[in-house]
């Protein structure tokens, strides 16, 4: 699926990631600026945050209780906030365009 990334310096990127990994996945290995992804994927180190736009919210699946407890020491965490290691890629996440914040720390 396409995902478009808007990078802190406002850059957009489109890549294009296969169906089955998470999107941090995809985003490290096409060096999409400001995803650290400290734990490498084991949802244990907030630093995979990104910003999902309201319409999109409800496309992707649910965060489970991990995921939202990790969320709360994202320091610039914000309603629309997800942590991208937990998200894994579906056709259905097609066009799918998310903001990286100005800084995980
Ligand atoms: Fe560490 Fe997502 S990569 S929580």
């Amino acid at each position: 699926a396409k995902i478009v990334f808007e990078e802190p310096d406002g850059t957009e990127r489109a890549i294009d990631i296969a169906s089955g990994q998470s999107i941090m996945e995809g985003a490290v290995r096409n060096g999409i600026v400001g995803i650290d992804a400290d734990c490498g994927g084991a949802c244990s180190c907030a630093t995979c945050m990104v910003y999902v736009p309201e319409d999109w919210l409800a496309r992707l699946p649910a965060k489970d209780s991990t995921e939202q407890s990790m969320l709360e020491f994202c320091p610039h965490v914000q309603a629309n906030s997800r942590l991208s290691c937990q998200i894994q890629v579906s056709d259905a996440l097609d066009g799918l365009r998310l903001k990286v914040p100005q800084s995980q720390q």
